[in-house]
């Protein structure tokens, strides 16, 4: 194909590719009844799986569990829950006011109270259902490798959120599951050699579930991106 007759091609789509990047947005209650269609879910796959990788080691690994696999998963970490904290590495000063930040968006639209522990509490409960959905994820990625690789693992989730979206699915990558590995790997019969990174939730969205339709706000760009231009 000439450059030019690509580049129009590539132009062309531009705006559907925003429209999606743009309508993808965090899920926080799913419906339980409405299963996901295997063939969307193999086609976002698919699409995933175009994402670049560190000398294309594709270092992404996903286990995906729904039915009886699922509800022993939840389970395992409804219980897991009740006994010990997850174990989840503290977010830096800088950064922590920002997940405060969130928090006051995320559970103000619920109707609940900074100083209501309980209520919050409860609420985040819902992780380790994965929020209902019906199809939940776990994703993971080889021990021995590095940092670098996750950009690869990252890039293969985003687009992945992105192919999901695209089909009417909603999406929710979830840190908090991975708070207790021990628990996650025994369900699902995962390998030591994987670590585990995230867990993803995956179904159809309770439309009218009012933190299912927050615009979390970005950084300006200014400030992440310094240009120097001479
Ligand atoms: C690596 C990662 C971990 C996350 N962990 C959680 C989580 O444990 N629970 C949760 O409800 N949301 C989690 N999220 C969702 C973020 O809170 C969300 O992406 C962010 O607030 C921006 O909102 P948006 O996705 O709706 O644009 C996570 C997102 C990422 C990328």
């Amino acid at each position: 194909m000439r450059q030019g007759a690509r580049s129009s091609v590539l132009n062309g789509r531009v705006s559907e590719l925003e429209q999606v990047v743009r309508a993808r947005r965090s899920i926080r209650l799913f419906h339980a009844d409405r299963p996901v269609p295997r063939a969307d879910v193999l086609a976002a796959l698919d699409l995933a799986s175009r994402a670049p990788s560190n000398s294309n080691t594709q270092p992404w690994h996903l286990v995906l569990a729904s039915g009886s696999a699922r509800e022993r998963l939840v389970a395992a970490l409804v219980e897991a829950s009740r006994h010990r904290e997850p174990a989840i590495p503290p977010l830096p000063a800088e950064f922590e006011r920002m997940k405060y930040a969130l928090g006051e968006q995320l559970y103000g639209s619920m109707g609940i109270e900074r100083d209501d522990a309980d209520s919050r509490r409860k609420a985040q409960r819902l992780n380790w259902r994965f929020y209902n959905a019906p199809l939940a994820g776990i994703v993971c990625m080889h021990r021995e490798l590095h940092h670098v690789d996750s950009l690869g693992v990252g890039m293969f989730l985003q687009t992945l959120l992105l192919g999901l979206t695209a089909r009417g699915l909603g999406t929710c990558v979830q840190m908090l599951i991975a708070g207790f590995p021990d628990v996650i790997r025994e369900a699902l019969d995962i390998p030591e050699h994987y670590e585990i990174l995230c867990g993803l939730a995956i179904g159809h969205p309770v439309e009218d579930f009012p933190s299912n339709n927050l615009a979390i706000p970005r950084k300006p760009v200014d400030e992440c991106v310094v240009f120097h231009d001479d």
